[in-house]
């Protein structure tokens, strides 16, 4: 078995911080979303990764490199716009050939992994095996209709009226009976070759669709709630791990710091992670907080946020909470006259102030 990880595609609800990134490279506990897909597809047994990449190419490499860091050997499927996610499985054909595959989108996290389910897909042998979750906004994803047998009955893409609350989680696994629907199926409204229009015609062909229900947690981590949840749902089972220098500073729960990180006179309330080379001061950091590299902290509070590289956070006025910041970005005090804010702000920066 192959493995399909997509990772094209514009990531426009992360924006600003996906107009310099790969959305599929935000980290969550500090480790890149896209790291967990490739990590779970190892630990399913599968070694052939086929990502399918778009503009941020460069970027996804750079990160990835060849796969053997993970123990797989990957290689990159280009896709020339993201037209779809049954398109991604289109211009991956000759990649996949006639192995069975399991298509993970690069911005989904699973609890459990795919390993149950790859193993069910190998006992079961259906044509395909889609994962179903119960979501409160069936509006925002693929949903699933099961008939009274339990069966596939129909797939719609983002319903305006949804018939059913089970969604589409972003982990599919197919035999190569897919590429006949795939090649089948139109553009739908939106301009895209769906994959649910091309499971919807796997069914319709009699082919079997197994449903499977998934119990532990899933995310898609396309939106700053979403994210900062998945940051939660993964730090809760963090386990402490200080590798750096702490002064006068106290650590409570689960906490990691980095090495070459230093502490001076903070409190950490965990589940909190911290990279490697930071240097906090003066601070309190509450829980769930993930903070990357490089990153420096000074007479601030900060809780329920995500910190990327290199980014400054010094002498806020309140506690900061349920925050993404970008890299390199500084939120600071200032003694500067007139009294005032002063902002450089990205497109579709949000900002909410006392
Ligand atoms: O997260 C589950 C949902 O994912 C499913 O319920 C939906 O049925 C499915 O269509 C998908 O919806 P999204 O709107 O979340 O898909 P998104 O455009 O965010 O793309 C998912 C991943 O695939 C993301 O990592 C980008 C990548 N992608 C996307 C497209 C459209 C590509 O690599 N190429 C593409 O052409």
């Amino acid at each position: 078995m192959k493995g399909l990880i997509l990772s094209g595609g514009a990531g426009t609800r992360l924006r600003p911080i996906t107009h310099t990134a790969a959305k599929q490279l935000v980290p969550v506990a500090n480790k890149p979303v896209l790291f967990y897909a490739l990590d779970a597809m190892r630990a399913a047994g599968i070694v052939e990764v086929g990502i399918v990449v778009g503009d941020t190419r460069a970027e996804i490499e750079a990160a990835v490199g060849d796969g053997s860091r993970f123990g797989l050997v990957v290689t990159y499927l280009p896709q020339e716009a993201p037209l779809g996610l049954a398109h991604a499985v289109l211009i991956s054909e000759a990649y996949l050939g006639d192995d069975p595959f399991v298509m993970y989108l690069g911005d989904n996290l699973l609890k459990e992994g795919i390993t149950p389910f790859v193993e069910a897909f190998d006992a079961d042998r259906p044509d395909a095996l889609i994962l179903l979750q119960k979501v409160a906004d069936p509006k925002s994803y693929g949903i699933a209709e099961l008939d009274g047998d339990g069966r596939v009955a129909r797939l719609v893409e983002k319903p305006a009226e949804p018939r059913s609350d089970l969604a589409l989680v972003g982990v599919y696994l197919f035999t190569p009976a897919v590429f006949e629907s795939v090649k089948a199926i139109v553009p739908s409204a939106r301009g895209e070759l769906e994959i649910t229009d091309a499971i919807q015609h796997m069914v319709d062909r009699g082919l079997n669709v197994e449903p499977h229900v998934v119990t532990g947690w899933w995310k898609d981590t396309g939106k700053l709630e979403d994210m900062l949840e998945a940051n939660r749902l993964v730090l809760s089972t963090l386990e402490g791990d200080v590798r750096g220098e702490l002064l006068e500073t106290t650590l409570e729960g689960a906490v990691a710091v980095g090495p070459g990180s230093r502490l001076e006179r903070c409190t950490v309330r965990g589940p909190a992670v911290i990279g490697a080379g930071c240097r906090l001061s003066d601070s309190f950091v509450g829980p769930y907080t993930s903070i990357s590299d490089g990153v420096v902290v000074d007479h601030a509070e900060l809780e329920h946020s995500i910190v990327l590289e290199n980014s400054r956070i010094s002498s806020l006025g309140a506690r900061m909470t349920d925050s993404l910041i970008g890299r390199e970005c500084v939120i600071a005090r200032s003694q500067a006259r007139p009294v005032a804010y002063r902002f450089l702000v990205g497109d579709r920066s949000r900002i909410g102030i006392l």
